[in-house]
C-alpha cells in the first residue's frame, strides 16, 4: 500500500507496542522498545509499518503524494493520552492562589463555598458557546504539547441542565478540533449549594435524574465520583457507581487523595477501570487494586500544585503489580496545567518513576485507562496514526528538560495537525 506519510531517520522511535491487550505492570512498565534510526509509515488514518528506516523503506511504497518527514536527531512517540482531565469549565480561580499561599487548606476553601463551587457558579452562568470556545482553546493547547486523546469530565454543573450542557459541550469540542475526547459523567463532584448539608438528596438527583439522561443521550463512557472526607463517603460513592455500572457506564473514582477513606478498595470491589489520585492509599487498597487490575491514574501535577507535601506511593504500587498511568488532572483549581511533558518531569522527580515508566504511563497504560488501547497508545501496525515528534535527541531528554514545550510535529489519525510547534 502506498504511504500517505513517512517519518524516517528518527534518532529514536519509542513504540510502547505489544501491550494492547493488558496494561503494563511491574517491571514491564519500565521496559520500552526503542528503534534507533527508526521510521513510521502511515496510510490514511492508520499506521502501516514501524521499524528501522532501512526496513520500513523496503516494505512501503511512496509516490509524489507521500508526505515525507525527516526526523533526524528527533524522537518519535505515540500520541500522548491524558486519562484524567476536567477540560470544560467556566471561569478561572487565580484569586485562590493567594488564599493558598496564606495557608488556607484546599478542603477549607471548598467548605467556604469557593473551590469547585466557585467554578460551578462560573460554569452555570456560561453559555454553551462560551464553554465550547474555551474547551477548544484548551484542547489546542494540549495538542501543541503532544496530547492527541484526553478524557473530559463533567462536574462543574451539578444540576441536570448544567451537567448535560457540559457533556454536550464536550461532544462539540471533540468535533471542532483534533484531540479525541472520552467523556466522563462526574455529577457527584461536590454537593451544590442548593443541597448544602443534604448530600443524599443531591445523590438521589444524580442517580435518578441525571444518570438516565446522560446514558439516554450517550453523553458519557464513564462515571466518576469525588470520594473524599467532606465530599462523598465510600457508601455514597458506591451508590452512584453501582447505578452507573447497571446503566452500562465504565467506572472511575477520585480515590484516597487527602484522607484514606478506602476509595481504592471500593474501585477494586466494583471493577472500576481506574482509581485516581491515591496519595493516601492504604496497603490493603494497593493489594486489592493489583488483584482486580484497577489502573492507578496518578496526578503528580496536582500534588505539586496543592503543595500536598507527599506524593502517591508510585513505587510501592508498581512493585505490588498495580498498573500505573499518569494524567494532568487539568482543572481550574487543583491543576491548571494541561501539559503532560511537565507530568513526566514531576513523576520522575517526585514519584521516582523512570523516564521509560513515565512514557508507558502516558501512552499505552493511559489508553487502557480510557478503554482505547486496541486503537491508540502505541506505534504498531493497524493502530490509529497518532504520533508526536519531539525536538529531543532521546527519550530521557524529555524527562530532563522541563518548562519548555519540546513538541515539533503532531500527527492525528494520519493528518499532520501541528507543524514546527504550531497548530496547522
Ligand atoms: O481532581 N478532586 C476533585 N476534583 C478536582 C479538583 C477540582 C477543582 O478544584 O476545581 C481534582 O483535583
Ligand atoms: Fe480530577
Amino acid at each position: 500500500m502506498t504511504a500517505s506519510l513517512l517519518i524516517k531517520h528518527a534518532a529514536q522511535v519509542v513504540t510502547s507496542r505489544g501491550a494492547s491487550a493488558k496494561p503494563l505492570v511491574g517491571e514491564s512498565l519500565g521496559r520500552i522498545e526503542v528503534i534507533d534510526d527508526g521510521a513510521v509509515a502511515v496510510s490514511g488514518e492508520k499506521i502501516t509499518a514501524v521499524g528501522p528506516t532501512a526496513e520500513v523503506m523496503e516494505q512501503v511504497e511512496t509516490d509524489r503524494q507521500t508526505k515525507v518527514i525527516d526526523a533526524t536527531g528527533k524522537v518519535v512517540l505515540p500520541g500522548l493520552v491524558d486519562p484524567h482531565t476536567h477540560v470544560v469549565f467556566g471561569g478561572s480561580r487565580e484569586h485562590e492562589l493567594s488564599l493558598k499561599l496564606q495557608g488556607v487548606p484546599y478542603l477549607e476553601i471548598l467548605a467556604r463555598g469557593g473551590g469547585i463551587l466557585s467554578s460551578v457558579e462560573a460554569t452555570r452562568s456560561a453559555s454553551s458557546d462560551q464553554l465550547v470556545e474555551r474547551g477548544i482553546k484548551y484542547c489546542r493547547q494540549m495538542l501543541v504539547q503532544g496530547t492527541t486523546t484526553a478524557e473530559a469530565k463533567s462536574g462543574y454543573g451539578l444540576s441536570t441542565e448544567a451537567e448535560l450542557k457540559i457533556l454536550r459541550a464536550v461532544q462539540q469540542v471533540a468535533k471542532a478540533q483534533p484531540v479525541d475526547l472520552v467523556p466522563t459523567f462526574l455529577g457527584a463532584h461536590a454537593v451544590p449549594k442548593e443541597f448544602k448539608g443534604d448530600p443524599d438528596r443531591y445523590l438521589k438527583l444524580v442517580i435518578e435524574e441525571m444518570l438516565p439522561q446522560v446514558v439516554e443521550g450517550k453523553l458519557a463512557c464513564y462515571c466518576d465520583v469525588f470520594c473524599e472526607e467532606g465530599v462523598f463517603s465510600v457508601e455514597q460513592s458506591r451508590r452512584v457507581l453501582t447505578a452507573a455500572r447497571a446503566a452500562g457506564l465504565g467506572l472511575k473514582l477520585h480515590a484516597d487523595e487527602i484522607v484514606p477513606l478506602g476509595g481504592a478498595e471500593l474501585a477494586a470491589e466494583l471493577g472500576a477501570v481506574s482509581a485516581d489520585h491515591l496519595l493516601a492509599v492504604s496497603d490493603r487498597g494497593i493489594e486489592k487494586m493489583a488483584a482486580a487490575g484497577v489502573i492507578a491514574v496518578l496526578l503528580p501535577g496536582t500534588t505539586f500544585y496543592l503543595r500536598e507535601g507527599h506524593y502517591a506511593p508510585a513505587r510501592r504500587m508498581i512493585e505490588a503489580g498495580v498498573p500505573v498511568a499518569l494524567a494532568t488532572d487539568f482543572n481550574p483549581g487543583s491543576s491548571p496545567n494541561n501539559n503532560l511533558q511537565l507530568v513526566i518531569n514531576i513523576a520522575c522527580l517526585y514519584l521516582r518513576m523512570t523516564p521509560a515508566e513515565t512514557i508507558n504511563s502516558i501512552t499505552i497504560n493511559a489508553a487502557h485507562a480510557l478503554g482505547r488501547a486496541a486503537l491508540i497508545g502505541s506505534l504498531e501496525e493497524n493502530k490509529a496514526a497518532d504520533l508526536v515528534i519531539f525536538d529531543a535527541p532521546n527519550y530521557d531528554y524529555l524527562a530532563y528538560r522541563y518548562g519548555t514545550n519540546l513538541v515539533e510535529t503532531v500527527v492525528k489519525n494520519g493528518a499532520v495537525v501541528v507543524e514546527g510547534g504550531l497548530v496547522d
